[in-house]
């Protein structure tokens, strides 16, 4: 049976089956191929999307667990013209380095700040800590983080 679902604010009627995972869904039915994968298994974040709000793994979340819900990756974010707080503090900071990791950075970051708008360097370490970056850039995700929440 299709699954209905919201991405990026656009209704999807998608015939695929529900145990599909959705980053599948988004990169190979829909074309949205900003949402990378990485390990497969919910253990580094670069899948990360947002799911009703919250930061959710889309390697390991099935077709239908997004029937009916509202899915934004990172494309749907911002726009060039008009990026998210986070988008336009990653860019001062220059935080990427090879950048894939980076929009699963982002967004596991804008649902951070959706939900604690000021978070100390503790609450950004515990809530980031589930997203690797093999270039090393944590220092530069904290800052840029920091940077954002002056601009919410
Ligand atoms: S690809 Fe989903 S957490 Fe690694
Ligand atoms: S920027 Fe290269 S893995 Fe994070």
């Amino acid at each position: 049976m299709p699954t209905t679902l919201t991405v990026n604010g656009q209704t999807q009627t998608l015939d695929l089956p529900d145990d599909m995972p959705l980053l599948w869904v988004l990169r190979e039915g829909l074309d949205l191929t900003g949402t990378k994968f990485g390990c497969g298994i919910a253990s580094c974040g670069a899948c990360t999307v947002h799911l009703n709000g919250e930061a959710v793994r889309a390697c390991q979340t099935p077709l239908a667990a997004a029937a009916g819900a509202q899915v934004v990756t990172i494309e749907g974010l911002g726009q060039p013209q008009a990026l998210h707080a986070v988008q336009a503090a990653w860019l001062r900071h220059q935080v990427a380095q090879c950048g894939y990791c980076q929009s699963g950075q982002i967004m596991q970051a804008a649902a951070l700040l959706a939900a604690t708008p000021h978070p100390t360097d503790a609450e950004i370490d515990a809530a980031m800590e589930g997203n690797l970056c093999r270039c090393g850039t944590y220092p530069r995700i904290r800052a840029a983080i920091h940077d954002a929440a002056k601009g919410l």
